[in-house]
């Protein structure tokens, strides 16, 4: 089959085609015949370096696909041959024309949604709908959402008005990005380009923060929430660093810190999210997502140039 192959980090020209064994699903997998991949910001991080690579090389990379399923491992439901889902892969594999991929990551795409819409969206769509659902938004709400301009705070910001937030501040660090933010529904948009812009927010507390910055920002961020009943749920860590909360405050307010990563909450999203998020989207009740560029699997290091240059306006699929 062809596979994008990493046989370490470097630029983009360290992704190359070549020629590998299809291979064998394992027990609790199926084998997915891609038809499309997506290409994520944390993969150019990956192959650049940025971050550390949690895998040995050489490794094909990719976590996010849609395809068929061609065969099954041991113990999954035969049923599913035959029937198109969307995947995470775990962070590697989905580059490739067949990957072999867990089948308690996978959700079924539903009819009224096509392969390149499903996994598009699919991965951000659902982590939106389980961070509203592990925040237990609750109607009448001030909620935060850092990076309102991204895909999964994007989702957020709609999300959250929908589930009765009354009020919806969100960041960007763009004119067009605050634009976009603010015809999502947010209410407050602040530019977080701005160093200090925890003090541009509004004075009145905020019920929910959802924060993916970490760093020093998401400890200052303890400060504007809602005394008792605050909770600011962490699920990334842009700046680089982890939350640096104060655990005095966090107790003398009475207020919640959530941690949503890791396998457990992986496994929640996939059980709940995804299923609920694609059903949502099959029946249009989700804006298509933008489609910058649909590539040819061969051409992945040109997905990875164009999405670092930054120019991009939607996600880049690979296409076997
Ligand atoms: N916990 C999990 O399971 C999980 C799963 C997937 C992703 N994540 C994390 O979720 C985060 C967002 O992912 P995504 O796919 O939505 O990313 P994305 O589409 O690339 O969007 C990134 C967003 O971050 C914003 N941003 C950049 N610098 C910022 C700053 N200093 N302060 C505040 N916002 C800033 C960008 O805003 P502008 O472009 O407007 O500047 C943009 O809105 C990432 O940190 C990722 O690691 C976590």
């Amino acid at each position: 089959m062809l596979a994008v192959v990493l046989r370490g980090t470097g630029g983009p020209e360290v992704l190359v085609p070549e020629d590998l064994p299809v291979p064998a699903p394992g027990p609790g997998q199926v084998l997915l015949r891609v038809e499309a991949a997506a290409v994520s910001s944390g993969e150019t991080m990956l192959r650049s370096g940025a971050i550390p690579m949690p895998f040995p090389f050489p490794l094909v990379l990719g976590a996010e696909a849609v395809g068929v399923v061609e065969r099954i491992g041991e113990g999954v439901d035969p049923a599913l041959e035959g029937t198109r889902v969307v995947a995470i892969t775990g962070g590697r594999g989905s580059y490739a024309e067949y990957a072999a991929v867990d089948v308690a990551m996978t959700a079924a795409v539903p009819s009224g949604l096509s392969p390149t819409d499903a996994v598009a969206m699919a991965a951000s769509g659902a982590m939106a709908f389980g961070l509203a659902r592990k925040a237990g938004l609750a109607g009448g709400e001030t909620v935060l959402v850092e990076g309102g301009s991204g895909k999964i705070g994007g989702y957020l910001v709609r999300r959250a008005r929908e589930l009765g937030a009354t009020r919806v501040i969100a960041t960007a660090g763009t004119a067009a990005g605050r634009d976009r933010v603010r015809a999502l529904g947010a209410q407050v948009v602040v530019d977080h380009s701005e160093p200090d812009w925890p003090d541009l927010l509004p004075a009145e507390p905020v019920d929910v923060v959802f924060d993916m910055v970490g760093g020093a920002v998401a400890g200052r961020l303890l400060d504007v929430l809602t005394p008792s009943t605050g909770r600011i749920l962490l699920y990334g860590t842009l700046s680089g660093a982890p939350a640096v909360v104060d655990s005095a405050k966090i107790r003398e307010r009475g207020l919640q810190v959530v941690g949503c990563g890791g396998p457990g909450w992986a496994a929640g999203i996939f059980g709940v999210d995804y299923p609920e998020f694609l059903a949502a989207a099959g029946r249009g009740d989700v804006p298509r997502p933008a489609i910058d560029a649909v590539l040819p699997l061969a051409d992945a290091a040109e997905a990875h140039r164009r999405l670092e240059a930054g120019r991009t306006s939607g996600r880049i699929l690979l296409v076997p």
